[in-house]
């Protein structure tokens, strides 16, 4: 069993103007030691995905099982497997740093030295000792930002979820938020990092999952994801896909679904005819160049016209899926 299971999460916004359809069906899973990336545009439904997940929102359909916990019958178990870092959790400005993560390991059942030696190694790992006396209300946005994210992990759960941890950041502060991503990932935690930076997304996630319009339109590491696209860097492939998204008219992709194709799956299918077909010629022209099968020329002729006939027309449909 993996530590998240997503299985066709969906929410409805009722709103003035008509419903919005925040995470429209979605479905993935990511497990224990994995940095697993969640990338869309702005109003993708990223952070409305993380609430259903996190138990702060309740779904219109479908469920997550964090932990082989189910977040509809057992929210109180799912809220410890996880630590969820949103751009609206916040800490108390009159209390210290210290104070801050001594309140929340307290109302985790956190206590005495146990609780002490636990906020003294996120101040360690998140390079904190310089402002953790001082009071979180004179802390700049990088110190705020690594006091939340030692908040959302003091009870050290599995599962790490992180909606925009470095925006804001500056550079040597995004390093420190990071490094303790991979310290996470190491330690064997499943980090679930939601971000517009692509380069920290192409640095860190082992696999992403692409939203648009609440709904998922890729999912895959990120390496298959930019073969299939033809493209160089994260930044290129994201785009790509969204637009391919949008060239796409809803019709034929309701045909493309009925016939269980997407446009990613035919462009594998295409790419094997390929392979398939230059394969066949490379066999037709070494048979026409052995002399022992030259009484089967037919046969030989045969390969190279079909190899050949195959490798030009897949590659003007390889085009056209591009
Ligand atoms: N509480 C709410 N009530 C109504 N609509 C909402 C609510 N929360 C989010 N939405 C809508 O749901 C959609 C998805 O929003 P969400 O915040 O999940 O996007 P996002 O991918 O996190 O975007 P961003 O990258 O800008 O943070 C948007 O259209 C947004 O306006
Ligand atoms: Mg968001």
């Amino acid at each position: 069993m993996e530590l998240l299971e997503v299985k066709n999460l969906t929410k409805k916004f009722k709103g003035k103007k008509g419903d919005v359809l925040a995470v429209d069906n979605i479905s993935f899973s990511a497990s224990k030691g994995e940095i697993f990336g969640l990338l869309g545009p702005n109003g993708a439904g990223k952070t409305t995905t993380i609430r259903l997940i996190a138990t702060t929102l309740a779904p219109t359909g479908g469920t997550a099982v964090v932990g082989g916990f189910d977040i509809h019958k057992h929210p109180a178990e799912v809220r410890r497997q996880i630590g969820v870092l949103t751009t609206d959790i916040g800490v108390y400005d009159r209390f210290s740093g210290r104070e801050n993560l001594r309140y929340y390991g307290h109302l985790y059942g956190l206590e005495g030295q146990d609780l002490e030696n636990r906020i003294d190694e996120l101040i360690k790992l998140l390079d904190m000792s310089d402002f953790t006396a001082k009071r979180a209300g004179k802390y700049s946005t990088g110190m705020k930002q690594k006091l939340a994210i030692a908040r959302s992990v003091i009870h050290d759960p599995k599962v790490i979820i992180f909606d925009e941890p470095t925006s804001g950041l500056d550079v040597i502060a995004s390093q420190t938020v990071i490094a303790f991503m991979h310290r996470m990932k190491e330690l064997g935690k499943l980090v679930v990092l939601s971000t517009h930076q692509m380069p920290d997304a192409e640095r860190l996630c082992d696999r992403i999952a692409i939203i648009h319009q609440g709904k998922l339109i890729a999912l895959d590491k990120i390496s298959v994801l930019k073969e299939q696209t033809n493209t160089q860097n994260l930044e290129d492939t994201f785009l790509k896909l969204i637009k391919q998204k949008h060239l796409r008219s809803e019709p034929q992709e309701e045909q493309e679904q009925k016939k269980g194709m997407t446009g990613d799956s035919k462009i594998k299918l295409i790419r094997q005819i390929r392979i398939a077909s230059l394969i066949v010629l490379l066999i037709g022209i070494a048979a026409f160049f052995i002399p022992s099968l030259q009484q089967y020329s037919i046969v030989t002729n045969a390969l190279i016209l079909v190899g050949a006939l195959g490798a030009v027309v897949t590659k003007t449909y390889f085009k056209k899926y591009k």
